[in-house]
């Protein structure tokens, strides 16, 4: 990407972390995403902190735990909570009508639970996340080591073209252990039937479709923030 565009769309990422940290309030448990927009909300919420925001938080991954801690942001047990007040996090790509693919930082699963357990679930995008069907990024599919074929063979079953996540020429572990597919289905017609048919296979532990589990999506374009609910 031009350093134009690249600087286009970190301005876009932060004018949209901005806006949604103002709807945390104090006393509220905040879920925290994982990746490059997510982090511009994290350090708001770091200042914030600093001048008196009293919040805890729940992160999605090991780096977003790190974060925040070095920012002053009390960490809880995310496997202890049975209600999140408010997560913020980004997304691969989403449609209008808020279903989401997420999991390009490898971060699915926790962001999922995290999503799950939320009463309002933000996701912030900048302008290039906005598609009108989803697929264009490939589906992330977490998958625990020993059921890799099976799995794989079960998405090749279904249309996709699974790939093997490999990052600076090494597999790609979660944080919770595991490898990842990149599942190519095309443009999905029916997120939520592939959606459903992916839970379906034994040894996979979450794939990156976010079906009816987010509250908004605020994006920022240019200078305008919209947000779609
Ligand atoms: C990580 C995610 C991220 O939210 C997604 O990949 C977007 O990342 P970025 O904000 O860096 O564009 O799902 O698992």
């Amino acid at each position: 990407m031009e350093k134009t565009n690249q600087n286009q769309q970190d301005a876009e990422k932060q004018a949209a972390a901005l806006a949604a940290v103002k709807y945390v309030k104090d006393g509220d448990v905040v879920g925290l995403g994982t990746g490059s927009t997510t982090t511009f909300a994290i350090r708001a919420l770091g200042d914030l902190v600093k001048g008196g925001l009293k919040i805890t938080a729940a992160a999605s991954s090991v780096a977003t735990e790190k974060l925040a801690k070095s920012l002053g942001i009390e960490i809880l047990d995310l496997g202890s909570l049975s209600k999140i007040d408010i997560s913020i996090d980004g997304a691969d790509e989403f449609t209008e009508s808020l279903d989401l693919i997420k999991g390009g930082g490898g971060a699915l699963f926790r962001e999922k639970i995290i999503a799950s357990l939320s009463k309002n679930a933000i996701v912030i995008t900048d302008a290039s996340k906005k598609v009108k069907k989803l697929g264009a990024f490939t589906v992330p599919v977490e998958v625990i080591p020993l059921a890799y074929q099976y799995v794989f063979d079960q998405i090749t079953l279904l249309g996709g073209q699974g790939k093997l996540r490999v990052k600076e020429n090494k597999t790609f572990i979660t944080d919770n252990g595991n490898l990842i597919i990149d599942a190519d289905f095309g443009l999905i017609d029916d997120p939520a039937k592939l959606s459903s048919s992916l839970n379906q296979i034994n040894g996979v532990l979450a794939h990156g479709l976010f079906i009816n589990i987010t509250s908004k999506v605020i994006m920022s374009e240019g200078m305008e923030i919209i947000v779609f609910e």
